[in-house]
């Protein structure tokens, strides 16, 4: 029984966790994208800039991010971010930027 219920807590630990590692747009810009994106175009907050990007749609803007554009290396250069990392950290970005 007392096994049981530590099954399930170290359970929602890690699912816990890892919703947080994949959600947490703001850490993860942060981290990997806000060297660029806090001085160089298309800056974050830079709402003229992201008007017609954001037009394209975030899946649009995701794609991008991972492979690359322009002088942006694919994934921001960061190889070992997931699609998820990628997808959070540009949906943050974006809802700073309109
Ligand atoms: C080395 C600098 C650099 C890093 C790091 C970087 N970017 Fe960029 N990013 C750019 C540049 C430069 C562009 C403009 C590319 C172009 O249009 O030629 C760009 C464009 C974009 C776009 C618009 C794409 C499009 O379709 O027009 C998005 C979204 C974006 N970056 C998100 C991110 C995210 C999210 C990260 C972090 C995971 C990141 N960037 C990391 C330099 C960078």
């Amino acid at each position: 029984m007392r096994l049981s219920i530590c099954a399930y807590a170290v359970a929602g630990l890690f699912i816990v966790a890892n919703g947080a590692q994949a959600a947490d747009g703001k850490a993860l810009y942060d981290a990997n994208c806000a060297a660029c994106h806090n001085v160089l175009a298309p800056k974050i907050g830079d709402k003229a800039a992201w008007a017609p990007l954001i037009k394209k749609g975030n899946d649009a803007l995701v794609q991008s991010v991972i492979a690359g554009k322009g002088m942006m290396p694919a994934r921001g250069g960061h190889g070992t971010l997931t699609d998820a990392d990628v997808k959070a950290s540009t949906e943050y970005l974006v809802s700073k930027s309109k």
